[in-house]
């Protein structure tokens, strides 16, 4: 059995890839600090997929941890999640940005290193865009950060480009995610933000169970054909399932390439707001405020590359999307809880 170590394993995306691993044979070994999740996703995991999949409560910054981690198993692959995402909480604490995200990175790159293992798939964002000319959007788009968030996620691209040109025993595969939403279709797994949320998914779920008053819309005067911001809103499977196209791509001489991961569309909020309406027969109030400071009026991806070159598309679309953020939400109203 190939074993693949995931950092951040227990997260939001990181529990629904570790699912998807076990489904393709391979045995995943997660290390996570619990920092944005909760341990009771391994016994959901278990009961998805029928496998536990082991795992080490830990912080990456930690040269012991990551030793013994490396020094027990031989790893295939790397699949690196862990790292923190709040853009506003970025901005007020970003050496916590810089911390957890390059230097917690680079400490997973020395003991790959030490134990001879070179292959990682990145968890980068559309953010490396930063305000992109036009959409859809390709990879060989201009990159800059708009926020210590986005620069900790290009600093890691850069380092594992330089790497990569440097050595070319290292593989890389940066996947740079659109708008990750839903959840796994059993409803036993699911994202549950620490707090209110800053997404647009989680907190119109938050809303539906009554957690949340309103939305607030931010922003009604973009130019996009309804004034609302528009995305490429990707299901967290489709996402997870590129993720095991990218482990089953790494080759000798492959480098360090970086691919979109979207949809190639967008929908509107307000569109969003409807399909979540439409698929859990639940009104979600919300009024039109100004818009939110360094959010921008379109981004959608690209998806072209990824498909060429590792066979990956999304197969679900805005109903599958809606059915499964609902079906989660409504069975797990407060998130993981015991029980
Ligand atoms: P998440 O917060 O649910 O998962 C990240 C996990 O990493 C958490 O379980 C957290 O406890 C863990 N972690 C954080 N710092 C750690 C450390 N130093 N050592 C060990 N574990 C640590 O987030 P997610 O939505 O699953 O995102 C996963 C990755 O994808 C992140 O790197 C994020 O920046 C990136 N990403 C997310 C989105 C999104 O919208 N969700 C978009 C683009 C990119
Ligand atoms: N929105 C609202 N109200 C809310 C939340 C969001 O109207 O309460 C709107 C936003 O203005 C935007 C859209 O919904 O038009 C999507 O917003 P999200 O916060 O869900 O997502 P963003 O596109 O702003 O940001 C996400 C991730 C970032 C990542 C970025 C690019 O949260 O980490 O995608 O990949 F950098």
């Amino acid at each position: 059995m190939k074993k693949i170590l995931v950092t951040g394993g227990t997260g939001f995306i990181g529990s629904h890839t570790v699912v998807s691993l076990i489904e393709a044979g391979y045995t995943p070994v997660i290390i996570d600090n619990l920092d944005n999740s909760s341990d009771l996703v391994l016994d959901r995991i278990e009961s998805i997929s029928g496998a536990r999949a082991e795992f080490i409560r830990g912080d990456i910054r930690s040269e012991n941890t990551l030793n013994e981690l490396f020094a027990k198993h031989r790893f295939e692959a790397v699949v690196h999640f862990a790292g923190l995402k709040a853009v506003g909480e970025s901005v007020e604490k970003p050496m916590r940005y810089y911390s957890n995200n390059v230097e917690g990175s680079i400490q997973l790159l020395k003991a790959m290193d030490r134990y001879d293992c070179r292959r990682l798939v990145f968890s980068s964002s559309a953010t490396v865009y930063g305000d992109p000319v036009s959409v859809p959007i390709k990879e060989g788009f201009a990159l800059s950060a708009t926020n210590p968030y986005g620069q900790s996620k290009l600093t890691v691209e850069t380092m594992l480009r330089d790497l990569a040109a440097a050595d070319e025993r290292w593989e890389f595969t940066l996947l740079r995610y659109f708008n990750p939403v839903g959840a796994h279709e059993s409803g036993l797994i699911g994202e549950e933000p620490n707090g209110i949320p800053n997404n647009l998914m989680p907190f119109i779920a938050q809303v539906a169970v009554g957690r949340l008053e309103k939305l607030s819309v931010w922003g009604g005067d973009y130019d996009t054909p309804d004034g609302t911001g528009v995305r490429d809103y990707i299901h967290v499977m489709d996402l997870a399932e590129a993720h095991i196209e990218a482990v089953k791509s790494f080759k000798p001489n492959h480098g360090c390439r970086a691919y979109n991961v979207g949809t190639g569309g967008g929908y509107s909020v307000l569109e969003m707001i409807r399909a979540f309406e439409k698929a859990s027969n639940c009104e979600i109030p919300y009024s039109i405020e100004p818009r939110r400071s360094g959010d921008i009026a379109s981004s959608y991806a690209d998806p072209e590359l990824c498909h060429r070159e590792l066979g990956w598309h999304a197969k679900r679309g805005i109903s599958e999307i809606m059915r499964d953020q609902w079906n989660w939400q409504r069975k797990n109203p407060n998130g993981y809880t015991v029980g």
